[in-house]
């Protein structure tokens, strides 16, 4: 990235001057490299910058263009679930599938909504004929438990269906398989900053065949990314996300081997010296290096202040003084002590074995003297 935010500090539009060139072939080798990853064609990636604009595009961009019901499931990122709200609040008809208890999404129950006939029912008494399904939108896998969704199961039924589909593969790419033709996948969010790449940079997949996948766009201005994405482009955090993705295509399986490893080991020490302790999510299907557990009678805020050189989140906060769950565990039935003992762990490829057993011994030690406190 540095030398385009130092002497290399052309405008990838300028048509007119080497400096401009040089720019657009820097864009250019970083949208062959995000394509690469996601096993899509150049042309069908638009740069943003980040999941957040990413979703938005995809949903109101959608929404711009195709009539019908939107489809979501509950414990999406903010990105999703407020933007599947403020089309709900204009009208729109948005729907919220189940999930069950482990945080999966039965692609029955996708079926089941795509399938929604205007013809079912008595036809005198018939209520007023279901609009077709416009769009779904179903994260690749889940910010907060890591749980990883059926993503091409439920491709396939919405591509039979006529429906498209969205995946904000944000925490998913780099990590698990994911090959936007083969999951039969129409629009796929990313950001930089998930995958060792810049902040504030991130691309939408737009599929440009079988079908041609069109948007409103959210600006209008100058005509950058097909008018798609008007603006001057960041070329230096372009070229970031283009190499990290680079890097996960290459890494991906010793990466996810690597987490895999140290989060046996983890959960092992945890689960050795700690009783009243619950995996919170599905035990296989999720993310590798995610893991997400509930230290039952301790209070994860109080936790994570008694172990602040650990980097981890909790799964609930105390709003007006009441333990309010995250969206996402609420979606799972997860409430209670379980809710206010969450604590998420994640690790990545720069996490080391001794950051493992340092981070166990503090977490061991903390919940035990918390323990003690409260009795
Ligand atoms: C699943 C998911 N979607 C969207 C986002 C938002 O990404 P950004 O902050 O790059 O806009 C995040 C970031 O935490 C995320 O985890």
């Amino acid at each position: 990235m540095r030398p385009f935010l130092e002497d290399r500090y052309g405008n990838a539009s300028s048509r007119t001057h080497a400096h401009g060139w040089q720019a657009e072939e820097a864009v250019e080798i970083a949208r062959k490299q995000v394509a690469a990853m996601l096993h899509a064609e150049p042309r069908e990636i638009i740069f943003t910058s980040g999941a957040t604009e990413s979703n938005n595009l995809a949903l109101k961009g959608v929404a711009g263009v195709r009539e019908g019901t939107l489809i979501a499931s509950p414990m999406e990122h903010p990105a999703i679930h407020d933007t599947m709200e403020h089309l709900a609040a204009t009208g729109r008809t948005v729907r919220w599938l189940p999930v069950d208890d482990l945080g999966q999404i039965d692609p029955g129950s996708v079926r089941e909504e795509l399938g929604k006939k205007p013809t079912d029912g008595d036809a005198c008494d018939a209520p007023a004929p279901a609009p077709p399904i416009a769009l779904v939108s179903v994260m690749l896998a889940n910010n907060e438990i890591g749980v990883i969704q059926p993503i091409r199961e439920i491709g396939q039924l919405c591509e039979h269906a006529g429906a498209w589909l969205h995946t904000d593969a944000t925490q998913g790419i780099g990590k698990i398989a994911f090959d936007v033709r083969a999951d039969h996948v129409h629009l796929a969010s990313i950001t930089g900053h998930k995958i060792h790449g810049p902040q504030g940079a991130g691309a939408l997949y737009v599929r440009r065949r079988d079908p041609e996948v069109t948007l409103a766009p959210l600006f209008h201005g100058g005509g950058q990314e097909r008018g798609i994405r008007p603006g001057t482009l960041n070329v230096p955090g372009i070229v970031g996300l283009g190499m990290a993705c680079e890097l996960c295509r290459i890494e991906q399986h010793k990466d996810a081997a690597h987490a895999l490893r140290l989060r046996g080991r983890l959960w092992e020490r945890l689960t050795t010296e700690l009783d009243d302790m619950v995996l919170n999510g599905h035990p296989e299907a999720r993310l590798p290096g995610n893991l997400h557990v509930s230290f039952l009678g301790v209070d994860s805020q109080t936790l994570m202040m008694a172990v602040p050189d650990v980097s981890v989140s909790a799964g609930a906060a105390c709003s007006s003084g009441r333990i309010e769950p995250s969206r996402t565990l609420r979606a799972c039935r997860i409430g209670g002590a379980r809710a206010a003992g969450a604590i998420r762990f994640g690790i990545g490829r720069f996490t080391t074995e001794d950051e493992i057993e340092r981070a166990a011994d503090l977490f061991v030690a903390a919940v035990k003297t918390l323990r003690t406190k409260n009795r």
